[in-house]
């Protein structure tokens, strides 16, 4: 498989190459003056298996879509054989449910794009919420960031600390994630306003529960799949220091960190942030290089 790498963010895709050893895939690329999108490939695509890996920016997600609308549909015209799409963060994928009537399902209609501009394959990690994509079956792949986050945490913490679920879709992923590393957790819920998206409540499941893990440990880590505004880890993190004085980890796959997210947590009483490098960011210690690698190998062998 050859890869190509977005321009707009090279690290990730950079580190998937030279640990998996692929070879890259070049092409001209620039921005016109007006803001425009120009793209070439140099050599020849005919029968190539080509892999991207897409960056995309907090503020920019429309412009990385169109990027890859126009990679994946200029190298179905010269040819290639097989093109699967990575978007290490699926951009408008929180959007995956028609909240209130009339609305865009914007993440379902993402996707589809992408098929339909001629990607064999969608890829993502850590989707929002898997249900709106089970209309595209093996066409579109959830890669789970499990497996890094295992490693990360049992290397830095042992079994020494508990994990918090700031809502309850997250609940899945932190009870495998805690049952993996044999760590407790606990969950909060949190109510939004379909409306608005201000989030009404965000409370503790038990507050027993979490009474009983801020005696027994020293240690909590709260993952969130993503961090934007900054308001629903703030929130989780206050809740939490009412009955826990330890250290304080914030963990997330997306880092979008949005102007003002930092402080919010700062303010609420974090003592430290962790993120993967899904999309580039200050905070981003945990690499999902090796998925997107052992991804790229299994699909090249089918
Ligand atoms: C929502 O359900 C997600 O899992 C995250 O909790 C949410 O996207 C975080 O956004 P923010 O940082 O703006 O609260």
């Amino acid at each position: 498989m050859r890869v190509i790498v977005d321009p707009f963010y090279s690290e990730l895709g950079s580190r998937v190459i030279l640990l998996g050893g692929f070879d890259s895939l070049s092409f001209d690329f620039k921005v016109f003056p007006d803001g425009e999108f120009y793209v070439r490939f140099l050599g020849d695509m005919t029968g190539l298996d080509v892999g991207l890996v897409m960056g995309c920016l907090p503020f920019h997600q429309s412009d990385c879509f169109l990027r890859s609308v126009f990679f994946v549909s200029t190298l179905r015209d010269l040819g290639a054989n097989r093109v699967v799409v990575v978007f290490p963060y699926l951009p408008y994928g929180r959007q995956d449910k028609r909240f209130l009537p009339g609305e865009c399902v914007s993440a379902r209609i993402f996707v589809e794009s992408l098929l339909r501009a001629g990607a064999d394959v969608v890829a993502t990690i850590d989707v929002h919420s898997q249900d709106v994509f089970s209309v595209f079956g093996d066409r579109f792949v959830n890669i789970s960031s499990l497996p890094v986050w295992e490693e990360f945490l049992a290397n830095r913490f042992g079994n020494g600390f508990f994990l918090v679920a700031p809502d309850k879709g997250r609940i899945d992923f932190i009870s495998n994630l805690a049952r993996t590393i044999n760590v407790p957790y606990t969950a909060f819920r949190k109510v939004r306003d379909l409306k608005t998206g201000k989030i009404m409540s965000l409370e503790p499941i038990s507050v027993s529960e979490l009474k009983e893990l801020s005696r027994s440990y020293d240690i909590a880590v709260v993952f969130d799949d993503i961090i934007s505004t900054g308001g629903t880890m703030a929130r989780a993190i206050r809740k939490l220091r009412e009955l826990f004085n330890g250290r304080v980890v914030a963990a997330f796959t997306h880092g979008l960190f949005l102007p003002g997210s930092v402080q919010k947590l700062l303010d609420a009483g974090v003592s430290e942030i962790i993120a993967t490098d899904t999309v580039k960011n200050s905070f981003a210690i945990v690499s999902v290089a090796k998925l997107i690698v052992d991804f790229f190998k299994s699909i090249s062998h089918k």
